[in-house]
């Protein structure tokens, strides 16, 4: 049997472009979704388009552009809002409307004013209101992960019944533990009427470190899209990073039996040119992606070494493999460690020899 899709959703145009020392502009957000587009991303989110004129035009600029993964823009649930983010997506090819409001407690006393019942009311003609517009509406309960999950399964429910077509569920404030959140999930799956009528997604921020393991936990439960950013950016401690959960979902995909579309020759390609806009870099230790990150396997064989050379991009023919191999070896004997900067450097002194002496 085939294994399981997951839809890996990026978020690095918005929520990760929304914090502090990452603003990019139009020409630029549409530079980097035309690499997500080939890094095989299932949906882009451009941005925030009521947020400000410029994020809206590059929202219609992205939709207009980029035609193959769906086109999504964040609504808060108000017509306004939901208005602004049809205006700027509709000429894409697949467009998405994604909704947020509030479901934990904390926010609807605090940050909204209201009573559950009147979030829940606010909730269904937003998202009816959306799918008037609109055959792809996501909802998604702001803050799932400190709600009551009995009342988070009543709204996911009846955003079920208004028209949501996708459910995700935010641990907002990257409070949860994997266990937990994986058994959250599994509950809203398990309590609410006919889950097959919605993709169900996950959106987990890393202030505990957390992010990964609990967009993997939730994969565990039933969750079948997952959303993340490139270098893990976005607010505070930023969100799941796309290269890490792509990664574990390759490399262990035997003992989780899901995979995704991504390329991952182009997860490398695509770190450099975030690196690149934005100017800031990533820790030389980050997993995948950090210029360390080859070092401790670097001893690890020949295997980890052709996966790291696809990991980067790196595409050598037969008769380069096995000079490369010998070359990382002798540079494996003289330094402590081994980078992506050198793995790098000894494909392209391999790939030139060679055409030298073809
Ligand atoms: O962190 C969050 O809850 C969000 C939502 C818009 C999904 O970014
Ligand atoms: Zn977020």
């Amino acid at each position: 049997m085939s294994p399981d899709r997951v839809h890996i959703f990026d978020t690095t145009l918005r929520d990760g472009e929304q914090s502090p020392g990452f603003a990019l502009d139009g020409e630029q957000k549409l530079i980097l979704a035309r690499q997500l587009e080939r890094l095989g991303v299932d949906v882009i989110e451009a941005g925030f388009p009521i947020s400000s004129p410029g994020d809206f035009e590059a929202c219609r600029l992205i939709a207009r552009e980029v035609r193959r993964p769906v086109i999504t823009a964040l609504a808060r649930a108000v017509p306004q809002d939901i208005d602004a983010v049809w205006g700027a997506i509709r000429e894409a090819e697949r467009p998405q409307i994604h909704i947020v409001l509030s479901v934990s407690d904390i926010h609807i006393e605090r940050k909204l004013g209201l009573r559950r019942d009147e979030v829940i009311r606010r909730g269904e003609k937003a998202v009816a209101y959306a799918r008037e517009l609109c055959d792809e509406v996501q909802y998604s309960p702001e803050d799932a992960g400190r709600a009551d999950r009995d009342y988070l399964a009543e709204t996911v429910e009846r955003m079920l019944d208004a028209g949501a077509t996708v459910i995700n569920i935010p641990d907002t404030t990257g409070y949860c533990l994997p266990q937990e959140f994986g058994e959250l999930v599994r509950y809203v799956l398990a309590n609410v009427r006919k889950p097959e009528r919605a993709l169900f997604s996950v959106h987990c921020h890393n202030d505990l470190g957390l992010a990964v393991a609990n967009s993997l936990a939730a994969v565990e439960a039933g969750a079948r899209r997952v959303e993340c950013t490139v270098n893990g950016i976005g607010e505070r401690a930023g969100n799941a990073s796309l290269e890490e959960v792509v990664m574990v979902l390759r490399v262990r995909q035997a003992a989780l039996g899901v995979e995704t579309g991504i390329a991952t020759p182009q997860i490398a390609p695509t770190s450099r040119l975030l690196t690149d806009l934005t100017g800031v870099g990533v820790q030389p230790n980050k997993a995948v992606v950090g210029a360390n990150a080859f070092a401790h396997t670097a001893r690890s064989g020949r295997h980890a070494f052709k996966h790291r050379l696809r990991v980067l991009g790196i595409v050598l023919g037969d008769e380069q493999v096995q000079p490369a191999w010998e070359r990382f070896l002798s540079v494996a004997d003289r330094k402590k460690e081994v980078t992506d900067a050198d793995l790098i450097e000894i494909s392209a002194f391999v790939k030139r020899e060679i055409a030298r002496s073809a």
